[in-house]
């Protein structure tokens, strides 16, 4: 197999990238930059595109700059299919059919493309990445309280969604979307935050004062509330309070 991984420099691009090279590959990675296995070309412009593509047999697509993936993803699968690639395994979300946000309507229109583009593929959704959440309670660090919503997640490490990604690639292509990928545990976002302020040194009382929960209006918060973005079945990887724990060390 001759692996090729686009956003292997990402947040879950990293981790499989690792366990591709655990599991005895040799992956190349398409980035916009070079690097040590790189193979440089830009998906927004199509910019040394079938040269990134050149004798790759399987592609793990995870690129996104949350603006443009629809076009990305169909240059992508344009120059896969040119390839002959055997099999292409796209990395999208839970609930992607089912919550209201723009940026997800454009991960299911870049599933529908990649169906439809003649290449051997794979979908697996995923929560959201422990980083993801993370993300949400840091930005308001310097902020005297941890505003949350009314909603749970269910976060997951991104080496469970490498890992899973690694065994699909290698396996037969699907034609279709796999089981969903979530975390161990579906948990309000104020329990979240508490364990992120807990992993960054207060008290368990300190972090219960800081976090404010609010209830959010509108559609999209009534999504999330149904946990339209949730599997409903615990799944694998360390639970957020212990990735919180190593990220704040
Ligand atoms: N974040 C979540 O919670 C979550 C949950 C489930 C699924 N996902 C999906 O997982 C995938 C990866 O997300 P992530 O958070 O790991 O992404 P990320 O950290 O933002 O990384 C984005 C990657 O895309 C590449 N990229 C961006 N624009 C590009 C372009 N024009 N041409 C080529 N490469 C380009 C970047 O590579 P260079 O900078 O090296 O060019 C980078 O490696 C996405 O499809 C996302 O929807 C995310």
């Amino acid at each position: 197999m001759t692996l090729l991984i686009t956003g292997g420099t990402g947040t879950v691009g990293r981790p499989t990238v690792e366990a591709a090279r655990a599991a005895g590959l040799a992956p190349s990675i398409l980035s916009r930059r070079p690097g040590a296995d790189h193979r440089v070309a830009d998906l927004r412009t199509g910019t040394g595109l079938p040269a990134a593509l050149e004798g790759v047999t399987n592609v793990v697509h995870l690129a996104t700059n949350r603006r443009s993936d629809a076009r990305a993803t169909s240059r992508l699968v344009a120059a896969a299919r040119a390839a002959g690639v055997e099999h292409l395994v796209y990395l999208s979300i839970v609930g992607v059919d089912a919550v209201p946000l723009g940026y997800y309507r454009s991960k299911l229109e870049c599933e529908g493309i990649v169906a439809q583009s003649g290449v051997p593929f794979t979908v697996l959704r995923a929560t959201q990445f422990h980083e993801f959440v993370g993300s949400l309670f840091a930005a308001q660090r310097r902020l005297p309280r941890v505003l949350t919503l009314d909603v749970s997640f269910q976060p997951i490490d991104t080496g469970a969604v490498a890992a899973r990604l690694v065994s699909l690639v290698g396996g037969p292509p699907a034609g279709g979307r796999v089981d969903d990928l979530g975390g161990p545990a579906v948990l309000p976002m104020p329990e979240l935050a508490e364990q992120w302020l807990v992993a960054r040194g207060l008290s368990a009382a300190d972090a219960r004062r800081r976090v404010v929960e609010w209830r959010a209006p509108g559609r999209l918060a009534a999504a999330y509330r149904a946990g339209l973005h949730t599997t409903g079945l615990p799944g694998p990887g360390i639970p957020f309070a212990e990735w919180a724990a190593a990220a704040a060390r």
